[in-house]
């Protein structure tokens, strides 16, 4: 049984540049992730330093930031609509209920604050717990990409995962034959 944790979630601030670079290096977080292992926290200084479009959510436990997930929407006008999400919680702190809380909150906030109808992103197909993470928070698989990321030595296939609020199936009109080139 998981240990009751008291997660506090705010948006990351310029300080928290060091936080964020011992996430996002920790070994199993940057294998699950597309980051680098090896990155320079001033990668992550320069990123908090500009406020940017993108919504930076941590999650804390004892004032201590051991989470992160970072919504970026794809505007302006013909991608409004949508955005990309990226998550990773600190190895140390993996498997205790951080990332189900981060999902919580950045979907509250896509939904209720930010009327998006889309959110995207890419999963290794081997990843288990995020996997079953994204679907329990609406998100289906809407693909497969082959080889699409080096890891470990190997290029690996991933998922492309969706969560839609409120779109209408597509229906192509019907095209009349002497329409057709
Ligand atoms: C994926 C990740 C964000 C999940 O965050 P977390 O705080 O570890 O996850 P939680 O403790 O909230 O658990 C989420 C759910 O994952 C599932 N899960 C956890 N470990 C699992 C495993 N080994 N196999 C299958 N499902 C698993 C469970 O459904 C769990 O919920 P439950 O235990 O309440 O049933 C985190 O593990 C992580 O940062 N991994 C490395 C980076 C990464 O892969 N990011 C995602 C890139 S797309």
């Amino acid at each position: 049984m998981k240990k009751q944790t008291v997660i506090h979630v705010r948006a990351a601030e310029p300080e928290d540049w060091r936080a964020l670079h011992a996430i996002l290096t920790a070994p199993a977080a940057a294998a699950g992730t597309f980051s680098m292992p090896y990155n320079s926290a001033e990668v992550f200084r320069r990123m908090l330093a500009e406020p940017g479009g993108d919504h930076r959510l941590l999650g804390c436990v004892n004032g201590e930031p051991v989470g992160a997930v970072i919504l970026m929407p794809q505007g302006p006008a013909r991608r409004a609509h949508c955005a990309r999400l990226a998550i990773a919680v600190r190895d140390d702190w993996q498997g205790q209920g951080i990332g189900t809380r981060l999902m919580a909150a950045v979907t509250d906030l896509a939904d209720n604050w930010l009327g998006l109808a889309r959110i995207e992103l890419e999963v290794f197909v081997d990843n288990a717990a995020a996997i079953a993470m994204y679907r329990r928070a609406g998100f289906d698989t809407e693909g497969c990409s082959r080889g699409f990321a080096l890891r470990h030595g190997a290029l690996v296939d991933v998922y492309r995962m969706a969560r839609l609020r409120g779109i209408k199936p597509w229906v192509a009109p019907a095209v009349a034959a002497n329409e057709w080139v």
